[in-house]
């Protein structure tokens, strides 16, 4: 992942001004001092979504995202913390800078940018001919399987034709290098030396990544040429374990919440033919965490379309499992007749295929599994429910979790106290072995989460929402606060990182959205709202928050302290003089009260 220089990225957030940026997007009205809007990131009548031209961020006070102009723009386009620079810097027209560009060069001296421009002048070069006298064959073929101009404009599909060295020369009559075309994956050299076109006689299918940058490319063979696809192999830009073909046009098609995962090319094509714009497919590798993180990004549920047969069913299968223990939902479609998604919307229309419905994948898992074992043998059937169990305890979320069992007690006959009595004594036994010590650690580490799952309270985070308001207070706040003062990791994180960025907000932000500095979400949102409030009486809130903090620090000892001097006294040692510290600070304490009286 490429790294831009601070100096950049400050000179871009200057440029890019985020009311000039977020009203590219969304129509802002000018509200006293700030811009308010109809909030992009959820559904609401009244606008709740606030942008201050002053402090160059965001807020919105209904579903708490903010941030500043690259926050926006990657909650907005869906991209990674540096996608939204090199988005940002286009828009703008702020070359990236020479650092970089060294750094995306590597020793042959091939730049990542002429890898994309290779690849641009490519997609021109094959929707041209796919138009030409030659490409016709490819053209009457992709007219007859029901595609039409547009589908075919709009996929930017073309013809490589069957010549040997027709894409190369043309490139290097445009300079492209040698070691250019090599690395693009487009040419192949020959055992003698010479260069050849690896796409001769097929129909080119581009494949873009998110940023609708064509990456590489799918060639179908026209006849029974062999394979029948062939694609560009991975390259510093095009790594199939990370793409998903069509992903570019579904990213806008994500109202529904879910996008069909389909098998093949065609499929994605044959569906958006007919209306059907949340659709993507994997470039003929296996279905993996890199596409599951890709997904995340857009929606919260799949529907896997796979063929019936064996093939497709172990396919999906394997995806199920790859699912299930994600944020991910899952579904699984298989079409009657052996159909594939193609063909099926060619003959019934779009209607017809939105009608079918598809079943839950951890049902489809139970009987596809159960179709292993013959459920009539006892023994057989504990291991059945043993594999189920297995991908059961692998989710974390508890409900789930109990919905899974509850499922698969209906399914095996069982009453769901049963089926739970089984499930926990297979936990049991597994308590001595090492993965699930680690899975107990896991969960332990999820009621953290949920306790935490509150905002930021107490004198600490008066404070430190003071110390960001008001700078006259920093020094005296930067005093007083103690790492130890913190009850909540996360707004410790959060304190130390402003000291570290020396209270410079637009740095911070830029932390938090690039991940380095890492808090749940309910401390970026209580952050972001903090910095649109004001403090109306600055005097009195230190007075206040640095006493209930000293109180607090000092019940603290105390308590620390009496658990010192019990743990001594049952030892028998000496504690008295523990025992005068006790006194002073119970004194002390009575003392605050008595003045609070
Ligand atoms: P049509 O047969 O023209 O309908 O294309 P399709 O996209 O439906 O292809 P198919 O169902 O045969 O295969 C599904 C997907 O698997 C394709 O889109 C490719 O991504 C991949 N695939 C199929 N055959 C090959 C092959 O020979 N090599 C490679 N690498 N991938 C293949
Ligand atoms: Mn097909």
């Amino acid at each position: 992942m490429p790294i831009y220089p601070d100096r950049f990225i400050d000179e871009l957030r200057l440029r890019a001004d985020i009311v000039d940026v977020i009203s590219s997007y969304v129509p802002l009205t000018k509200a006293g001092a700030n811009y308010k809007a109809l909030c992009p990131f959820h559904r609401e009548k009244t606008p709740s979504f606030i942008v201050s031209p002053e402090k160059q961020i965001f807020h919105c006070f209904g579903c708490g995202k903010g941030g500043n102009v690259f926050g926006f723009v990657m909650e907005y386009e869906k991209v990674s913390f540096p996608e939204a620079v090199e988005l940002l810097a286009r828009k703008y027209n702020m070359p990236l800078p020479e650092s970089q560009r060294q750094k995306t060069t590597t020793k042959e001296g091939v730049s990542l940018k002429n890898l994309y421009a290779i690849n641009s002048f490519a997609v021109n070069f094959y929707h041209k001919n796919l138009f030409s006298k030659q490409g016709r064959v490819a053209l009457e073929y992709l007219l007859s399987r029901g595609l039409d101009i547009e589908v075919i404009k709009r996929f930017k599909l073309g013809y490589a034709r069957d010549e040997w060295d027709e894409f190369c020369s043309l490139a290097r009559e445009k300079k492209a290098s040698d070691k250019l075309l090599l690395e693009s994956g487009l040419v192949v050299a020959s055992e003698k030396g010479g260069f050849y076109d690896r796409f001769r006689n097929r129909i080119m299918f581009p494949v873009f990544d998110n940023q609708s940058r064509v990456v590489g490319f799918g060639g179908r063979s026209l006849g029974e040429e062999q394979p029948k696809y062939l694609n560009t192999p991975d390259t510093r830009i095009f790594k199939k374990s990370n793409l998903l073909y069509g992903l570019n046009l579904a990213r806008h098609h994500t109202d529904e919440g879910y996008f069909f995962l389909v098998e093949g090319y065609m499929d994605v094509i044959g569906l958006n033919r007919c209306g059907i714009g949340n659709v993507v497919a994997c470039l003929g590798t296996a279905f993996g965490e890199g596409h599951i993180r890709l997904l995340s990004r857009y929606v919260r549920r799949l529907v896997l379309v796979f063929d019936p047969d064996e093939a497709g069913i172990n396919a999906a299968v394997r995806a199920v499992r790859l699912l299930l223990p994600t944020p991910l939902s899952v579904q699984v479609l298989f079409l009657p007749e052996g159909m594939d998604p193609d063909e099926y919307v060619g003959s019934y229309g779009r209607d017809a295929f939105l009608a079918l419905e598809p079943v839950d994948g951890f049902e489809f898992l139970m009987e596809t599994i159960s179709k292993e074992y013959d459920m009539s043998d006892l023994k057989q059937k504990s291991l059945f429910f043993k594999e189920l169990f297995e991908l059961i305890s692998a989710i974390e979320n508890s409900i789930i979790q109990t919905g899974y069992l509850s499922a698969l007690a209906g399914f095996a006959g069982l009453k769901d106290y049963e089926l739970a009595r089984e499930f926990r004594s297979f936990q049991a036994q597994r308590r001595d072995n090492a993965s699930l010590r680690r899975r107990v650690r896991a969960s332990g580490n999820t009621n953290i989460g949920l306790r935490q799952g509150l905002r930021p309270k107490g004198p600490e985070a008066e404070l430190v929402k003071l110390a960001l308001l008001c700078p006259e207070y920093r020094g005296q706040i930067k005093d007083l606060l103690m790492p130890t003062d913190f009850e909540d990791a996360d707004l410790l994180e959060l304190w130390q990182s402003i000291l570290d960025a020396n209270f410079d907000i637009g740095r911070l932000q830029i932390g938090l959205q690039n991940g380095e500095i890492s808090v749940r979400p309910e401390i970026l949102s209580w952050f972001n709202e903090i910095l649109f409030s004001e403090v109306a009486d600055p005097e009195e809130m230190i007075y206040t928050s640095s006493k209930v903090l000293l109180d607090k620090r000092n019940a603290r000892k105390i308590k620390i302290l009496k658990e010192v001097i019990r743990d001594r006294s049952k030892r028998g040692e000496d504690t008295s003089e523990l025992l005068r510290e006790l006194d002073a600070l119970l004194k002390k304490r009575r003392d605050r009260i008595g003045q609070n009286i």
